[in-house]
């Protein structure tokens, strides 16, 4: 998937530079795409790639390579990018004394794994013989302040090193048409709906929410995501004021913009998820020893747990220390978008969006929990409008060819982007069959959008529906279990050119159906581990299994 249609692009390697992306949630993209018009503008002849569409063979003659590539939450590259990752560190990756590069990391700083690909791949070109061009820079989910300037200097460098030619009257742009709204200008959406699908008795409030997007000239396609810019639930930003003792009213002086205290913390600043930059400002502010100790380099584990269940609230209560406005405001990351599947097709609901999600809110003994976006949009009451914008995910895609078969595995709120897809398919009237593949705690409170799929499998929309219900026996059934029971059909269906899509948690269920998929092909495919491994490497690189998983 070529990115880049400029006709400069095909300059030898020597004149040109190559941008290669990696990208989850599309930041390390819209970065890259930055870059790419900023260079061509510049009279730069650039080609930009998305990084599984890089020809590994080629970058023994790349000659100057700008990479921008995140990590994802427990150290993994993003998946478009596991190929050339594998590559580059791998045995086989050939000298680079030729290149000249740079990589620019991303990350979210409350993994302790923060942009440990950008770290490794920066780390290995240069063992690789290559030259850097910049030093690498690892920027944290609020972009500006590191990647703007990396960005800046690295235009700069290119432009030293490649001889510019005049800016091509016929240079096609990159984008041509900007949507008027996006991430930096969010579109005020008005609250449609907010209802609890989950019903009392489920230890879960799952929230149905629709939006009207009417006026915003926004359009999206089953597999993207709505991203919101949320506000802090008032509650937590009353008792951080209150457990630090700082005036709410004070007026701080911060990049340029002036705030009362209250504002900075209810708008402008990360209260929920705690990271490593501000456990280091507070163990300094507070001067606890406790967590001093907890930031030396062989206490990872202590830390890790701390960044997993600790939030800023937590560290204030249980190490008092005397911050003032500004510091406090400057120690605090910047507030960043949350991504939800978008749980609706515009061709079903037009100008409408729907989003299926989890409230976070839970009191863990230490006082009430709460999740920035989904308290936002639970506490949020129809009329009300919330700034969101479209991620477009052209990495989870209903098949072309609408007459393949689709099998959609969704446990939890992962069967968000299902219901869009199965909307989708009705709609145009798809001649593929649709399995979906769903699991939750309990089937009398748990079974999202039931009525609907009820529905579906009687409009004959919905082929198959297979469900674990994981605490309505006595022991657990997943959703991959019903994967290894269903096997022989389900092989069946790949063999026979069904696409795969996984959506849900990341850290357990994705990798257990990961290898349940194995187990399935290596079973009923007659082939090793390692062949199995094979084949469904190939089916995600030919875009037939796809993840969206967080
Ligand atoms: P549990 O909470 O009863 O263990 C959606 O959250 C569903 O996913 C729940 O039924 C949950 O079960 C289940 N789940 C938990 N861990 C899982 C795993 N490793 N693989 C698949 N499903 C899992």
């Amino acid at each position: 998937v070529q990115t880049v249609t400029s006709p400069v692009t095909d300059a030898a390697p020597a004149g040109r530079l190559t941008i290669v992306y990696g990208s989850q949630t599309g930041n390390a993209k819209r970065l890259a795409e930055q870059l790419a018009r900023q260079s061509e503008a510049a009279g730069l002849p650039v080609r930009l790639l998305r990084a599984d569409a890089y020809p590994t063979r080629e970058l023994k003659d790349e000659r100057t390579l700008y990479l921008v590539i995140s990590t994802q939450g427990d150290g993994d590259p993003p998946d478009d990018a596991r190929a050339l990752v594998e590559f580059i560190a791998g045995k086989r990756a050939p000298e680079l004394k030729q290149l000249r590069y740079a990589v620019l990391g991303l990350g979210d700083s409350s993994y302790p794994q923060f942009c440990a690909i950008g770290n490794r791949l920066d780390a290995r070109l240069a063992e690789l013989g290559a030259t850097r061009l910049l030093p690498r820079a690892d920027a944290d989910l609020d972009l500006e302040t590191v990647a703007e300037p990396w960005l800046a200097q690295a235009l700069s460098k290119a432009k030293e090193a490649l001889k510019p030619t005049a800016p091509l009257a016929t240079v096609t742009p990159l984008r041509p048409l900007q949507p008027a709204h996006g991430r930096d200008a969010p579109f005020a959406a008005e609250l449609l709906a907010n209802q609890r699908i989950t019903a009392r008795g489920s230890a879960k409030d799952v929230r149905h929410i629709e939006l009207s997007l009417e006026g915003s000239g926004l359009h999206y396609e089953p597999g993207d995501a709505l991203g919101l810019w949320p506000l802090n639930p008032p509650a937590l930003v009353e008792a951080i004021l209150r457990t630090s003792e700082l005036d709410g009213e004070a007026v701080v002086e911060h990049g340029g913009q002036r705030l009362p205290l209250r504002q900075w913390l209810a708008e402008k600043r990360e209260l929920t998820k705690l990271a490593r930059p501000f456990v280091a400002s507070h163990a300094a502010q507070s001067r606890s020893e406790e967590l001093n100790a907890l930031l030396a380099p062989d206490r990872q584990t202590g830390l890790t747990t701390l960044l997993n269940q600790a939030q800023v609230l937590d560290l204030l209560r249980r190490h008092p220390a005397a911050w003032s406005p500004e510091e406090f405001v400057a120690a605090l990351r910047p507030l960043t978008p949350r991504l939800y599947s978008i749980a609706s097709s515009q061709k079903h609901v037009g100008d409408e969006v729907h989003l299926t999600v989890a409230h976070v809110e839970y009191d863990d003994g230490d006082g009430l929990r709460w999740g920035a976006a989904s308290n936002h949009f639970a506490r949020s009451e129809e009329g009300a409008r919330l700034p969101v914008f479209i991620e477009h995910n052209e990495r989870f895609r209903l098949p072309a060819d609408a007459s393949r078969d689709v099998i959609m595995i969704g446990p939890g709120t992962g069967v968000a982007p299902f219901r869009a897809f199965v909307q989708d398919r009705a709609a145009v009237g798809a001649a593929g069959r649709n399995w979906l593949f769903f699991g939750n705690p309990h089937f009398r409170s748990d079974f999202l959008y039931q009525v609907e799929w009820q529905q579906a499998l009687k409009d004959g929309t919905l082929h198959r529906l297979d469900l674990a219900f994981s605490r309505d026996q006595s022991h657990k059934v997943y959703v991959q279990q019903r994967l290894a029971e269903r096997g022989r059909e389900l092989f069946d269906w790949i063999e026979n050119g069904a696409h795969l899509y996984v959506c849900g948690d990341a850290t357990r269920m994705a990798k257990d159906v990961h290898a349940a998929l194995l187990s399935v092909i290596a079973a009923h495919g007659g082939r090793s581990a390692d062949d199995a491994e094979d084949y469904l490497n190939t089916l995600q690189q030919q875009g037939r299994y796809a993840r969206d998983v967080y």
